[in-house]
């Protein structure tokens, strides 16, 4: 197993372009199962869950080729409408595979996720919104069988803002017969992606980027081409690696506009933030003050940055806090955190962070790819040699990470 060793005190410095969202290429992915042809997706990052994704699609059936940065996809006909146990225990996104092949094939047996690092991550929103559709599910033998004729479109409301649910949702309703109106919807930037993609294959969606989603079912689509959006939380993490050693950073080829909170939360910390049209960058000077921040759902703030904040906040004097509404089990990478001499007290769902810690470092443990990247994020300003073992987690969610902090004057090796 990989792991990762930075020499901290750097002092990261330069440009950089982030890649394509890992969360928007996997809902896209998946969407080719919804209509025969070829697909040629680009801006594709490198990264285990896309190959997890691309590997689900040719056991199904599709012939996958990949290039720098392309992949393109030929769907004929399904050999099986299955997603294995193998594949799905390494990747819940896999449950995206469960809409199109209902919804296209009328058949689906796919493993049931199960638990995570994160805590409890029921898909009953996921189930709820099919069998509203007219899918009949049954669970047995750790799998989720799903028939249906054709599904008929419905109105479905989530009690709970879901990105999975959503796309799930949204994929099996292109092809349902009539209207399915989707209420609280999430509208998450790879929410709206995943739409505009669809409606690139022939879909009527209207109501993108926002909490409902009107949908006239076609009886068929065709195949469409796809560039993947940039990756938000990517961006930020690299904005984060600056910040914390009080560096400068030009982050390129990023959509500014899918930052907002992120970036005023960093303007409150006292960075200065400018931004273009497709770039964003932060510079370290003045004084820092430390801050409150409330994860929710986009526009919102991103669960997905909010451990590599705390990395940073542990930096910054006085009392930070971090209020976790999403996931139960997020802030299970403190405790490594804390190896480094963070300084952290956590009461049920929210963490006091004691800022100006002096960082030291340690060998560490990613436990999930956010909390891979707060670690990598902390060992960056630590004194010291940090060891991050188990980093298998964070090539899940980031393409060549060491190259780009090494290009921006990280100490971080790659070892066996
Ligand atoms: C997606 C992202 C993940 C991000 C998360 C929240 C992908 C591949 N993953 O995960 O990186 O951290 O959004 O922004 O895009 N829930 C239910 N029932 C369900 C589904 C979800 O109760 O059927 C709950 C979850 O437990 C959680 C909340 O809804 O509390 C949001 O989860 P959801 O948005 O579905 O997360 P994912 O799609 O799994």
């Amino acid at each position: 197993m990989d792991k990762y060793i930075v020499k901290g005190k750097a002092n990261i410095k330069g440009t950089v372009s982030v890649n394509g969202a890992k969360n928007a290429g996997l809902p896209i992915l998946a969407a080719t199962l919804l209509a025969e042809g070829k697909y040629e997706i680009t801006n594709v990052p490198n990264l285990t869950d896309i190959r997890t994704m691309a590997k689900l699609l040719n056991n199904i059936g599709a012939e996958i080729e990949w290039g720098d940065g392309k992949i393109k996809i030929k769907t004929n006909g399904c050999k099986n409408h299955e997603a294995p146990y193998e594949l799905v225990k390494t990747m819940r996104a896999s449950i995206y595979v469960l809409g199109p092949l209902v919804a296209r094939k009328g058949e689906a047996r796919v493993s049931f996720p199960g638990g995570c690092a994160l805590g409890a991550r029921p898909i009953d929103l996921h189930l709820k919104g099919l069998r509203k559709l007219g899918a009949n599910i049954e669970l047995k033998h750790g799998y989720i069988y799903a028939t249906a004729n054709r599904l008929k479109g419905t109105g479905i409301y989530f009690e709970k803002k879901s990105v999975g649910a959503t796309a799930n949702i949204l994929m099996a309703s292109v092809l349902a017969e009539g209207e399915t109106k989707i209420q609280n919807a999430a509208c998450e930037p790879e929410i709206a992606a995943l739409a505009e993609f669809l409606v690139r294959m022939g879909a009527d969606i209207k109501g993108i980027g926002t909490e409902t989603l009107i949908i006239k079912g076609k009886e068929k689509l065709h195949s469409a081409d796809a560039s993947l959006i940039p990756d938000r939380i990517e961006t930020g993490t690299l904005l984060l690696s600056a910040a914390i050693t009080r560096g400068s950073i030009t982050v390129e080829d990023c959509n500014p506009d899918h930052l907002g909170i992120v970036l005023d939360k960093l303007e409150e910390a006292g960075f200065q933030i400018s931004t273009t049209e497709n770039s964003i960058s932060l510079n370290s000077k003045g004084p820092k003050h430390p801050i409150e921040i409330t994860t929710n759902p986009y526009p919102g703030f991103p669960t997905d940055l909010q451990p590599q904040f705390c990395s940073l906040l542990s930096t910054i004097e006085g009392d930070s806090s971090i209020l976790e509404t999403i996931f139960s089990d997020r802030f299970i990478y403190t405790t490594e955190l804390q190896r480094l001499g963070a300084n952290l007290k956590l009461n049920e769902n929210e963490l006091i962070i004691k800022g100006g810690a002096k960082l030291s470092g340690a060998p560490v443990m990613a436990s999930d790819i956010r909390a891979g990247a707060s670690l990598v994020v902390a060992s960056l300003y630590a004194e010291g040699k940090t060891e991050i073992s188990r980093i298998y987690h964070l090539d899940r969610g980031h393409d060549k990470l060491e190259e780009k902090l090494q290009k921006l004057g990280a100490d971080i090796k790659r070892v066996k």
